[in-house]
C-alpha cells in the first residue's frame, strides 16, 4: 500500500496526543484494513488517558470504534470487499496492540466486528458499533436475555434501562425493543421524546423524587441494565428488587456498596467478553448480520453526532472535552 498512515499517539503512559507517522498495518487472514473517515470517542479513551484505567503497552494509538472505507482485505475473508463502507469496533481494548486503536488514518480490525452500512453517512454510522457491542453483551450474555430475530418471548417481559440517553443506553433500548421486551427508561425530561422514539414504551425523569415509586408500580422486570453507571442510580435501583434478587448488570461497579446483598451485581469489561474466543459466533452474528441488516434496511438509529473539526488535531481537545461528561451525544472526528 502506497498511502502514508498518520496517528495520533500516545507516546508514554498519561502523555497527551502526538501526531506523527504510523506503521501501515497488514490485515492477517481474518482481518481487514479500513481507510478512516470517521472515529468516534467513548468515555474509555479519556479515561485511559487521564487515570492509566488499563494497563497498556506505549507508544501507542488508543481508539475502538471506526468507519470508512475497506482498503485491504484477509487471506480469509468473504463478508467484505476492497472499497465497501463499514464501521467497525475494533479489538483494541483487548488486544493492546496499536495498529487496532482508531485515532490514526488506517485501522486494522476483524471481519466478524464489522459491517457494511450502505448509504449512511460515516459520521452516523461510526456511532453504533461500540455502544451495541457493549449493550448486547450485556443484555444478551451477562443477563441471558434473548436476542432479536433468534428466540421468540411467549409472555411480555418487561427490561428497565437506566440511562436512555447514553449512548450504550440508545443500543440497548433499540436491541432490547426488537428482542421483543417492553423497555422502560429513565432520561432527562428534555430527552424523553428521543428516548420513545428509539423504542421505550415509558421514560421516567431520574432526577425526580417520585423516580423509585415510577420504577416500582411499572416493575417487576425481567432484568435491569444501568447503561449510566451513575451512584445515584444504584440507591433507586436497589429498591426495586425483589426479596429473591433479581439479574442486573451495570456499565460501572457500585462502589458506593448501595445494593443488596441478595442482588448479585454483574459488572464487567464488556469488551473482553465481546471479543472472547467463546463467544465469537455471537459477535459474528451481532455485527455481520443483525447490525449490518438493521443498516442497510434504515432500521437502526444512530446516536446524535457531536462532530468535532481539526481532524487528528482536533483530538486532545475532545478527549479533555469528554473526560468531563458530554449529554446526549458522540463526539465524532475526520482523521
Ligand atoms: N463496563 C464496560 O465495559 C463499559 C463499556 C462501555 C462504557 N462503559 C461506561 O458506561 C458509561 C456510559 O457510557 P456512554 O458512552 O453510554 O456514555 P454517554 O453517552 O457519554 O452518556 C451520557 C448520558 O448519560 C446520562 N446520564 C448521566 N447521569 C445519569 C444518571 N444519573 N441517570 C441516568 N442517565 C444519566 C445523561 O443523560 P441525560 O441527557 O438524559 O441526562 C447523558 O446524556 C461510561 O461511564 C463508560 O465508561 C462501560
Amino acid at each position: 500500500m502506497a498511502n502514508l498512515n498518520i496517528a495520533a499517539w500516545m507516546l508514554q503512559e498519561r502523555s497527551k496526543m502526538t501526531i506523527q507517522p504510523a506503521p501501515m498495518p497488514e490485515p492477517g487472514s481474518n482481518e481487514i484494513v479500513v481507510k478512516n473517515e470517521a472515529i468516534a470517542l467513548n468515555p474509555v479513551d479519556p479515561k485511559i488517558q487521564a487515570h492509566s484505567l488499563l494497563p497498556l503497552s506505549y507508544p501507542t494509538i488508543l481508539g475502538g470504534s471506526i468507519a470508512g472505507i475497506v482498503a485491504a482485505i484477509g487471506s480469509s475473508v468473504t463478508k467484505f470487499k476492497i472499497g465497501d463502507r463499514v464501521t467497525s469496533s475494533t479489538p483494541y481494548y483487548v488486544k493492546d496492540d496499536s495498529r487496532y486503536g482508531a485515532f490514526q488514518k488506517y485501522s486494522l480490525t476483524l471481519e466478524g466486528s464489522t459491517s457494511k452500512i450502505g448509504t449512511m453517512p460515516f459520521e452516523e454510522a461510526v456511532t453504533v458499533p461500540t455502544s451495541l457491542g457493549s449493550a448486547a453483551v450485556a443484555l444478551s450474555i451477562v443477563l441471558g436475555l434473548k436476542r432479536p430475530g433468534k428466540e421468540s418471548i411467549s409472555l411480555p417481559q418487561k427490561v428497565l434501562v437506566w440511562g436512555g440517553s447514553s449512548s450504550i443506553g440508545r443500543s440497548a433500548i433499540q436491541y432490547a425493543k426488537m428482542s421483543g421486551y417492553r423497555v422502560i427508561s429513565t432520561g432527562s425530561p428534555a430527552r424523553f421524546d428521543d428516548i420513545k422514539a428509539i423504542g421505550a414504551s415509558k421514560v421516567f425523569d431520574y432526577k425526580s423524587n417520585q423516580i423509585s415509586d415510577d420504577l416500582k408500580a411499572e416493575g417487576p422486570y425481567e432484568a435491569i441494565f444501568d447503561a449510566s453507571g451513575a451512584p445515584d442510580s444504584f440507591a433507586v435501583i436497589a429498591q426495586l428488587f425483589t426479596s429473591s434478587g433479581g439479574a442486573f448488570a451495570s456499565v460501572l461497579p457500585d462502589t458506593a456498596g448501595v445494593l443488596p446483598s441478595h442482588v448479585k451485581v454483574k459488572f464487567m469489561t464488556y469488551a473482553s467478553l465481546l471479543f472472547a474466543e467463546e463467544n465469537s459466533e455471537f459477535m459474528k452474528w451481532l455485527f455481520n448480520e443483525y447490525l449490518q441488516e438493521k443498516l442497510l434496511a434504515g432500521q437502526y438509529i444512530p446516536n446524535k453526532v457531536g462532530f468535532r473539526a481539526g481532524g487528528l488535531n482536533g483530538i486532545q481537545d475532545a478527549m479533555d472535552e469528554l473526560l468531563h461528561g458530554v449529554t446526549a451525544q458522540k463526539i465524532v472526528l475526520k482523521p
